[in-house]
């Protein structure tokens, strides 16, 4: 089948998950719509990430569509359940495959989790982790006095993981600052709970962390392995249409759409450093307007 897969994100992170679907299904042709006018997701609302979420999708099911994924992690949180049960195409969040992820590389059971706000504050890689394993939560420990150091420990039967937001990491990442000795402070701070916990497996759960991954591996160091939701994803996409039996057989080359909901300019800019060359154009969307 043809017909484009479609993948959203509240602006330029999901590009990291993009570049891996397109990188793994190279006949596939694809349409990205980036909210960048009402990005960030990660401290918004349930209710608000819901509806954008929603009016996203049915942006992209106009322009047929044969899958959607959720190229966001506080979108997956808060808006894939509703999605998947509403819409009648598949629809993949990068949650559950990170979590799955994890699951499959943990060796001790001790297991970090980092994010926006939002997907932190829903618990859903906790929630998924627990259903993939038959498991449940029996004790939340929070850590750290300010909101800088908050970090939570959830005790389930058989693991115990470790949460905590990273707000400023997006910004980081969007100012191309993911070397210098900013980031490499900004992740020393963060992370210095997680990393005298013990951890054998961090998850990468916001689409702008991979391009920290550097200074993320340095500061956690060797023995801890680093989950990219997007690879992740990516294999889950391809199972899922391999499964379906949709995957695009025609030859040619694959078409790639990008369109975004304010300042075409600034996302191909700065989306190059996320997704590397063949970010040429994009269009303007009018959600309300549709
Ligand atoms: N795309 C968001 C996520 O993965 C990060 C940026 C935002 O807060 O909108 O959660």
């Amino acid at each position: 089948m043809k017909n484009p897969i479609g993948v959203f994100d509240s602006g330029i992170g999901g590009l990291t998950v993009l570049r891996e679907i397109t990188r793994l299904l190279p006949n596939e042709n694809t349409i990205y719509l980036g909210d960048t006018a009402r990005v960030p997701y990660g401290s918004k609302s349930k209710e608000a990430i819901e509806r954008y979420s929603f009016e996203i999708a049915d942006f992209l099911q106009k322009r047929g569509i044969k899958m959607l994924v959720a190229a966001c992690n506080t979108a997956s949180a808060y808006a894939v359940p509703r999605l998947k049960e509403e819409l009648d195409i598949p629809v993949i969040g990068v949650i559950e495959p990170g979590a799955k992820a994890a699951l499959n590389l943990t060796r001790s059971g001790r297991i970090g989790v980092i994010g926006t706000e939002g997907t932190i504050k829903s618990n859903s890689y906790v929630n998924a982790m627990n259903a993939l394993r038959n498991d449940e939560t029996v004790e939340i420990k929070e850590h750290g006095e300010r909101s800088l150091d908050r970090y939570f420990e959830i005790r389930t039967s058989k693991m115990v993981i470790f949460t905590k937001a990273c707000p400023l990491f997006v910004p980081l990442a969007e100012e191309g600052w993911t070397s210098n000795d900013v980031a490499r402070l900004t992740v020393e701070h963060y992370l210095r709970g997680l990393k005298k916990e013990g951890i054998d497996t961090l998850v990468l759960g916001c689409t702008h962390y991979p391009l920290l991954k550097e200074a993320i591996s340095d500061c956690m160091g060797e023995g801890v392995a680093l989950i990219d939701s997007a690879e992740a994803t990516a294999a889950e996409v391809m199972r899922v249409l391999t499964g379906k039996g949709i995957l695009n057989d025609a030859k040619g080359t694959a078409s790639h759409g990008f369109f975004v909901t304010d300042s075409p300019e600034r996302f191909l800019h700065v989306g190059r450093r996320f997704y590397g060359d063949g970010l040429d154009s994009a269009e303007l969307a009018n959600l309300e307007g549709q």
